[in-house]
């Protein structure tokens, strides 16, 4: 068993508790007291507070108190640094001044004894606004044009212009893609209770470290005195990484009123105070011989920010190393927007930037006339030259190979509209992705019980993606012991420091902590089996052998671990690791992959449907075939979204995001589902950790919007370059 677990297509072990509502989110939490916060957003996107009248709510039933900048205690900010562990998007604290940034901005906070109540009262809640003579800049375009653009990064390598003069072919086009909202079905919620000082939190975070720390600095704590839980997450998706206004409001809230506080955030703030996936304006510039091979890349990106925070989105991340090509320029820059703080969205960067790199190579070979897998196997490498080192394992030729196999990409046809499903048009389109591999320090506890189980604690969190289940598999392997017997227990910052859920970078940090405390628990087990009381008393320490929960000496004797512990009246015997990041081993370090779609196109009535997906992924070894498979089919079904559906549509006069619900902000349902294949690799990457896994979460999303866009210009010869592709974008030439 112990050698077959990894890589099994092994069930969530928490799926029953979810199933049954046994597992508890954020909103599930209910100290004794609790009362509910209901927020007051701004109705302006610019401007200021003129006054706040809260004579009739608190008059409203049920009404406990009503917090805003005139009547709010004094935070701190926290720094906001990766390197601290407190890292925050809005660096404002709630509440700071009159001053009015974007729309739907927290400007009150209703506390009642129930939600209804809190609900019915921040209605009743007077502000006056005085609007600032300027206008509110609801745009990108409106951004740039208003406040200018501010650079973030740029780097060169070669002569990226020179390459780009002399090459024969070239193509220079820009992409753009709209504001994408996170919409996790679990909205951000918070519940915080003060006793004796001390900040406990429950709290829908992807980083409970993170949330800890940001709080310790904001309320001027030690991070001792703040506990922050997060035992299950509806999902995140990046919405979720770093702490928002709505958590610090409510925790201060409970410490003003001295009963403990939820606030779960309705749908409609999920659109303004929490984050979103900026829009980008995207200049590619490409330049090719004629055997197609790349002279020069130019990548420059803008995106939208916010007056209270900047976020860069790092569009040309992936463009640096996918390809071979000396001369090559990236750059970065944001526009301020009236519209609430950026933040990561998942595969932030890559997530869009290679929309606009790989719809640039679809037509670099449509004008060479080379078919668009084999211009990238023509500039394919090895060697990531965005920092000059080898990549530690890439099978991207064999993502190729097997997908496009899998797919049958040998039967296209070049032509536009050329293929044929009865009276439909087809369209095939394909593109690579790529995305970093990373791994962080990462600290774990594991314990062997008397009772023969055994049990794994970390403050790394599962998002909704597998991790407790991975985690019960490393250990698994170790301990020899069956999966029943192994219980994880995640999402308390009171536990062994654990990574940020975020980056793809949770499973290639989380296993080789949890195997590494495995191991030490059985070196603890070990050293208590030589015991005077213990059944294997007086053994050499280097002659006993663990093996399934057993220890065995070199004279034949064999204990169980209930034994041995039971024995000496022991609960457990405990092993905890410190792992560090990912190794300085001269390696880059990228999972690859591939995406092919097909599309089918009905002109007369206007009908554009993905047909079939086959996507094949290199992201060295899976550890869970199961939830790894689940893992990329759910980021391919988001990149169909975000390449059909997905856009936060603001009003021009008002900067007011109109779709804000889950009605009008459309998403992939079940009807839109194509075929969908994927292929998984499994070669392990041993230089990133002893398992070769490189984490799986971000990937299947990159190059989806490419893929489709492709095929949708082979179907209908109409090449969208901005998302998403909504239908009157092909049908508005006639
Ligand atoms: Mo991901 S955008 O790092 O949660």
């Amino acid at each position: 068993m112990s050698d077959s677990i990894i890589g099994a297509a092994v069930s969530r072990i928490d799926g029953p508790d979810k199933l049954t509502g046994r597992a508890r989110y954020a909103g599930d939490f209910q100290p004794e007291g609790m009362v509910y916060a209901y927020g007051v957003y701004s109705t302006i996107a610019r401007g200021r507070i003129a006054g706040i009248d809260t004579t009739l709510a608190m008059r409203s039933p049920g009404v406990i108190d009503i917090f805003h900048h005139g009547r709010f205690p004094r935070l701190h900010r926290s720094p906001g640094t990766f390197a601290e562990e407190n890292v925050v998007d809005e660096k404002r604290t709630p509440f700071e001044d009159d001053r009015i940034h974007y729309m739907g901005q927290f400007v009150a906070l209703v506390v009642a004894e129930t939600y209804e109540q809190a609900r019915a009262a921040a209605y009743k809640v007077r502000v006056d606004y005085e609007r600032d003579a300027q206008r509110a800049a609801a745009t990108l375009a409106q951004g740039i044009e208003d406040n200018g653009v501010d650079h973030a990064n740029d780097s060169e390598r070669g002569d990226p212009a020179g390459a780009y003069d002399g090459a024969v072919h070239r193509v220079d086009a820009v992409y753009t893609t709209p504001v994408e909202t996170h919409n996790p079905m679990e909205t951000h919620a918070t519940v915080a209770e003060w006793v004796d000082g001390r900040l406990r939190v429950f709290d829908s975070t992807q980083g409970v470290i993170f949330t800890r720390n940001t709080l310790s600095r904001v309320f001027d704590l030690d991070p001792s005195q703040v506990e922050v839980h997060a035992d299950f997450i509806g999902s995140g998706f990046g919405g979720k990484l770093w702490v928002w206004p709505h958590c610090v409001a409510t925790c201060a809230a409970a410490r003003e009123v001295g009963r403990p506080v939820q606030f779960v955030l309705p749908r409609q703030q999920m659109f303004t105070t929490v984050g979103h996936r900026p829009e980008t304006r995207q200049h590619v510039r490409l330049g090719a011989d004629d055997d197609g091979r790349l002279l020069s890349i130019r990548h420059e990106t803008v995106n939208s920010s916010s007056p209270v925070g900047t976020v860069v989105e790092a569009c040309g991340g992936s463009t640096q190393g996918l390809y071979a090509c000396d001369n090559l320029r990236i750059s970065h820059a944001t526009a301020v927007t009236n519209r609430g703080t950026p933040t990561a969205m998942r595969a932030p960067g890559a997530g869009v930037g290679l929309f606009a790199l790989e719809s640039a190579m679809d037509e670099l070979a449509a004008e060479l006339g080379i078919d668009p897998l084999e211009l990238r196997r023509r500039n394919f490498t090895a060697h990531d030259q965005g920092v000059d080192k080898p990549y530690s394992s890439n099978h991207l030729l064999e993502c190729y190979d097997r997908a496009a196999e899998a797919f049958g990409w040998s039967r296209r046809t070049p032509e536009v509209g050329s293929m044929r499903d009865g009276d439909r048009i087809l369209g095939w389109g394909m593109a690579a992705c790529n995305w970093e591999a990373m791994r962080n320090p990462c600290d774990a506890r594991v314990a062997l019980r008397a009772d023969g189980t055994a049990s794994i604690h970390c403050a790394s969190q599962d998002i909704g993606t597998g991790t407790y289940t991975i985690l019960a598999q490393i250990a698994s392997h170790e301990l020899g012991l069956p999966l029943e017997s192994i219980h994880v227990a995640l999402g308390d910052s009171t536990f062994p420091h654990g990574p940020i859920s975020g980056g793809s970078w949770a499973t290639a940090t989380l296993l080789p902590a949890v195997a590494e405390a495995s191991r030490a628990a059985i070196k603890k087990l070990k050293g208590y089996a030589r015991n005077a009381a213990s059944p294997l008393a007086g053994a050499r320490g280097d002659s006993l052998v663990y093996d399934s929960g057993r220890l065995s000496d070199d004279s034949g004797r064999s204990a169980t671990v209930a034994e041995i512990l039971g024995a000496q009246s022991l609960a457990n015997a405990v092993g905890e690791a410190h792992t560090g990041g990912a190794p300085d081993s001269g390696y880059s370090f990228d999972s690859f992959g591939v995406h092919f779609v097909e599309v089918a196109w009905e002109p007369e009535i206007a009908h554009l449907e993905v047909t079939r997906v086959v996507s094949a992924i290199d992201a060295g070894a899976i550890i869970n075939a199961k939830s790894a498979r689940n893992q990329v089919e759910g980021a391919v079904v988001m990149g169909l979204g975000s390449a059909l559906l997905e856009t936060t549509e603001y009003d021009e006069r008002n900067a007011r995001p109109v779709n804000s619900n889950y009605a009008e902000y459309l998403v992939p349902v079940n009807a839109d589902m194509p075929d969908l294949d994927v292929i998984l690799l499994d070669h392990p990457d041993y230089e990133l950790n002893e398992f070769g896994a490189r984490g799986i979460g971000e990937i299947g999303l990159t190059g989806m919007q490419a893929a489709v866009a492709n095929a949708v210009y082979h179907a209908t010869g109409t090449r969208v370059r901005d998302l998403p592709i909504m239908l009157d974008k092909l049908t508005d030439d006639d």
